[in-house]
């Protein structure tokens, strides 16, 4: 299995740690963003898409993986043993995640033989227009927005190219101001949702592949005009379930080293449920993170539910 970029990673290990990790996100166009991505900004905005790319569009911690390796899975007709050929953050690489000795997504789409499947974390008004010149079909997945501050804050302590995180208090005041990667979840999830009108978008929801995952793989099928047997869509869903994914090396990113990201401290798998936000805010964290929701998402027709 091909690891990271290997170019560099042991002197990387041991002069530009601190460096390279844990610097403060640096905004594009207003949009807090890892300093690399925002320094190699004109190469993340000239990328190059194909017409049969797939785009996988999220926030970060609502998904991404989960629906990259059903989609890899639904690309190789169920077939685990081949989408066990490399990681998945190689079999799908995330566009402009750009750092300097260890990745860059940009360089490895370039590379990458058709059919895409391409990840990005960026708001909708940040993607590349190339996206929607080649009016490439897109799968957004959305995920309810306190049960991603507590998976973000787990993720932030674990994965060291985000800022330290600070306390709970600390980070939840973060997310709700957008002081965090990639920006304001409420704009995010708000954006994508408006833009599916005019375009090839499936907005998904998480809370939806929790609570029927043959469904939501059925919708996916469909968006993308495939029929496969029911016994490959049985294999499909096992092989996407969080305990078969937990024990992959290729999906639960164990490849990735530790110094960028520590498995010890959270793993990447950690518990794929809905509503564990309930074992973390306070009432009264609660309560004004409910007010200030309603704020945020008033006129909108998106809508959540927090647990299934
Ligand atoms: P938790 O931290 O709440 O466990 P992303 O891939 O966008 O970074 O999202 C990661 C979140 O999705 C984590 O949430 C992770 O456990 C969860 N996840 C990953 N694979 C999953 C699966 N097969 N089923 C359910 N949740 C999954």
């Amino acid at each position: 299995m091909r690891l990271l970029r290997s170019r560099g990673r042991n002197l990387l290990k041991m002069d530009n740690q601190l460096d390279v990790f844990r610097r403060e996100l640096v905004d594009v166009q207003g949009v807090p963003l890892f300093w690399s991505i925002a320094e190699e900004w004109s190469q993340v905005e000239s990328f190059e898409t194909r017409p049969d790319d797939l785009l996988i569009a999220t926030y970060p911690k609502s998904g991404t993986t989960w629906v990259s390796e059903i989609l890899d899975l639904i690309y190789n007709n169920g077939d685990a043993e081949k989408c066990k050929r490399d990681a998945i953050y190689n079999r799908v690489p995330f566009m402009e995640l750009i750092i300097p000795g260890i990745a860059n997504g940009i360089e490895d789409l370039k590379n990458m033989q058709s059919p895409r499947l391409v990840k990005t974390h960026l708001p909708v008004q940040l993607l590349p227009s190339s996206f929607w010149k080649n009016n490439c079909k897109m799968v957004y997945v959305a995920r309810n927005a306190k049960d991603v501050a507590v998976s973000y804050y787990y993720f932030y302590q674990m994965a060291k190219m985000h800022p330290e995180p600070g306390t709970w208090e600390e980070f939840l005041d973060k997310f709700m101001n957008g002081k965090v990667a990639f920006g304001s979840w409420y704009d995010h999830v708000k954006g994508w949702w408006e833009k599916r009108k005019d375009y090839r978008i499936l907005y998904l929801f998480y809370e939806d592949m929790k609570e029927n995952p043959k469904r939501e793989i059925q919708k996916l099928l469909k968006f993308l005009e495939k029929d496969l047997p029911e016994e490959t869509v049985n294999k499909i869903l096992h092989h996407s379930s969080f305990d078969v994914m937990k024990q992959n090396p290729s999906a639960n990113y164990t490849t990735v080293p530790e110094f960028d990201m520590d498995q010890s401290v959270s793993p990447f798998m950690r518990k794929g449920i809905s509503g564990d936000w309930k074992n973390h805010f306070t009432d009264a964290q609660y309560e004004k993170f409910e007010k200030d929701y309603e704020k945020k998402m008033r006129g909108s027709t998106l809508k959540f539910r927090s647990e299934i």
